[in-house]
């Protein structure tokens, strides 16, 4: 039997801290398409995901909560797999750290290390970062206010003092600066590569503290249990350790590593280029091929994440418009690699105008045409009336998989489907320009008029086939239509010509695969979800409490002076961030803000340019009153009102103040 080729590709282990969002699912969903991409063309395929549970984060947010580590987890664990068949996430395996198969390899691997000298023990004094479970040195921090904090990710550092291993990463800094110079394509994107050279290896690589005493809630060094292993030591080790390294059943390891690809955000590119490669040429085994960073997903200015609670969700959106459209955004809207923005607003105009649109309408014409002039049989191609018109077109299809294959080689998923929609745009003005309608009241055209939607169902195919990675159930649906049941039709393989669609196929014109929507309408449901579900809150009591006469009890006396709950109920108070912050011209007492409420973005006006400057306003998270009807001052639309609080001077001038909430809480948090 031919040996197949292999594909290994990985996400990070994400951190069971919360819940994960639309940026985990980034990720997963990029990493899912890889893989099918590369089951498609053949490959003997394996896709890794799990999840990272040790450490001091998880260890603090289980006990606020008052549960052991591993009850924490274990709800999030199980979420995190329910969102990833949500997602039609297709992994091979799913590892978790606090696993026995895992916790041994990393336990043999450590001992290795002491072993054979790359580890020692010593005393560590220094900070760390929980958000980022990361050590620094006080010349690597940076101050904000007088606070130490993280060079990474801004939030403070605390500062730390144990007994510690050490691994001597100084000892093996040159021949990676070798490696990663000769290796140009280990690094992607490129720029990363040189940061890593620039930032850290060239300017000397500390030892890094690769134990710690202080936190219980880790894999023991086995020789010496009152050390936990660090929590990326433990983490990094899981590529491996899921295939059986190190132990009798390494099969999987030996056919798969080393990984051809490891996927990562770009913030975490350190550990993945720095920590692992010396650790891996440490056990003297190979470096994955790959390390691709990938960009953020930002909620207006900052980057999503779980402890900044700063957060979009999948599940409602998929809930609304089917999985495979929110596969496509992630995969569509921004270049991999680059950050971008997630908006409701982007990923509705991307289903009208790509989806509903461009495909959509490409599929139903095609099938009700061929319904309409041939009674819904696919016709044969008539060499007779071959017209010039659509060579273009089918030389251009015919070129496709090899477009699409050329990007997604590169991962860029974004270019990929841009050459697949370019052929969609191409059979939309091939429509245009034939014009099949007219053709179809001429008897003598038919010939030609078979020929025009023949190419057409061709290219639907092609397409079909090549959008499965990054939209598993929609082609489904498209071969349903043009009738294809045959499954090597489906197949790559089976684009290696065009022009094979067999006549005689029955079409069904099925209904819309995107009906069009609304975006306004979308916009305020996709608000309003939350507006609801704060309503039902409310109202969850149980049905016992919800006396009926408790509607006719008669309303409590309100004081002179006084309002009712209900009517302090109608007001909305926010957090907003302020993202932007600037002078009003011509007017000396305004300032303009853009606030960032979460799900939205909010255009203020506030008198109070002689209390506050712009710049200091900037990143402040400040009280807005929400629902305020809007009106327009100088021009421009004010949507809310930022409150402040006023103190009468004894000079008779006043001093004033916005009022601001404290930093934990996310853009958007209600008050009340
Ligand atoms: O770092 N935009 O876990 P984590 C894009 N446990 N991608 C995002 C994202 C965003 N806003 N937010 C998260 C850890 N991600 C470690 C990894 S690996 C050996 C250990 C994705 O829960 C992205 O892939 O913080 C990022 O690198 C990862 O989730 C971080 O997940
Ligand atoms: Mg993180």
């Amino acid at each position: 039997m031919e040996n197949k080729k292999t594909y290994y590709i990985t996400t990070p282990i994400y951190y069971p801290s919360g819940n994960m969002h639309i940026g985990h699912t980034y990720t997963t969903v990029a990493a899912d398409t890889m893989a099918r991409f590369k089951k498609m063309q053949g490959y003997d395929t394996y896709f890794l995901t799990g999840t990272d549970e040790h450490g001091q984060k998880i260890e603090k947010k289980a006990a606020e909560k008052g549960v052991t580590p591993l009850a924490y987890v274990d709800e999030i664990v199980a979420n995190t797999q329910k969102l990833w068949k949500l997602m039609d996430i297709q992994y091979d395996d799913f590892i978790r750290t606090s696993q026995d198969r895992h916790m041994k390899v990393v336990q043999k691997v450590f001992r290795q290390f002491y072993d054979q000298g790359d580890i020692y023990k010593s005393a560590y004094e220094g900070l760390y970062c929980t958000p980022c479970e990361s050590f620094w040195t006080p010349t690597q921090v940076v101050e904000k206010d007088g606070v130490k904090c993280c060079p990474d990710c801004g939030r403070p550092v605390e500062s730390m003092q144990e007994e510690s291993y050490f691994f001597r990463m100084s000892k093996y800094q040159d021949w990676l600066i070798e490696y990663i110079e000769s290796h140009p394509d280990f690094i992607q994107p490129a720029k990363r590569a040189n940061e890593m050279i620039n930032n850290f290896l060239k300017p000397g690589l500390q030892d890094l503290c690769v134990s710690r005493t202080s936190v219980k809630w880790g894999i023991p060094v086995d020789f010496d249990p009152k050390h936990t292993v660090y929590v990326w030591i433990d983490a990094l080790s899981n590529y491996i350790s899921a295939l059986g390294y190190g132990t009798d059943h390494d099969e999987l390891f030996q056919k798969y590593w080393p990984a051809d690809v490891h996927l990562v955000g770009k913030e975490i590119v350190r550990f993945h280029t720095i920590y692992w490669p010396i650790m891996l040429h440490a056990l003297g085994l190979p470096l994955p091929k790959q390390v691709f960073a990938h960009g953020w997903l930002l909620f207006g200015m900052d980057k999503m994440s779980k402890s900044k609670g700063n957060v979009v969700y999948p599940q409602p959106i998929v809930a609304r418009y089917g999985v495979d459209s929110l596969r496509y955004y992630l995969m569509r809207e921004m270049p991999f690699g680059a950050d971008g923005n997630y908006t409701n607003e982007a990923f509705l105009t991307r289903m009208n105008a790509d989806l509903a649109n461009d495909l959509g309408n490409l599929v139903s014409r095609t099938v009700a045409m061929i319904e309409k002039y041939f009674d819904g049989v696919i016709p044969a191609w008539d060499q007779a009336a071959a017209e010039p018109v659509g060579d273009d077109l089918r030389a251009h299809c015919a070129q496709l998989p090899h477009l699409v294959e050329e990007q997604m080689d590169k991962l860029q998923f974004s270019q990929a489907l841009a050459e697949i929609w370019k052929v969609i745009g191409e059979c939309n003005k091939y429509i245009d320009l034939t014009q099949p309608w007219v053709l179809g009241k001429d008897p003598e055209k038919k010939g030609l008029l078979g020929n025009v939607l023949r190419t057409l169902a061709e290219c639907v195919r092609f397409v079909a086939v090549l959008i499965q990675p990054v939209m598993p159930s929609t082609p489904g649906r498209i071969f349903e239509q043009l009738g294809l049941a045959d499954e090597n039709l489906k197949t790559w393989d089976s684009l290696q010509q065009f022009g094979t669609l067999p006549q005689g196929l029955q079409v069904h014109k099925g209904d819309a695969l995107f009906p069009r929507i609304d975006i306004k309408k979308e916009l305020e449901a996709l608000n309003g979800d939350k507006e609801e579900k704060k309503e039902e809150k409310k109202e969850a009591k149980p049905a016992a409490e919800q006396k009926p006469e408790k509607k006719e009890k008669k309303k409590a006396e309100i004081p002179e002076g006084c309002i009712a709950f209900d009517d302090f109920a109608k007001i909305q108070l926010r957090v907003a961030r302020v993202i932007t912050c600037e002078r009003v011209e011509k007017s000396e007492k305004l300032l303009k803000f853009r606030l960032s409420l979460g799900t939205e973005e909010r255009t203020v006006l506030s008198g109070i340019a002689k209390f506050h400057t712009p710049e200091e306003l900037v990143g402040k998270k400040l009280i807005l009153l929400a629902n305020l009807a809007p009106r327009k001052i100088m021009g421009i639309e004010s949507q809310g009102m930022l409150l402040s609080a006023v103190k009468q001077n004894d000079d008779g001038t006043e001093t004033l103040r916005l009022l601001t909430a404290d930093p934990i809480m996310p853009d958007g948090a209600e008050i009340g």
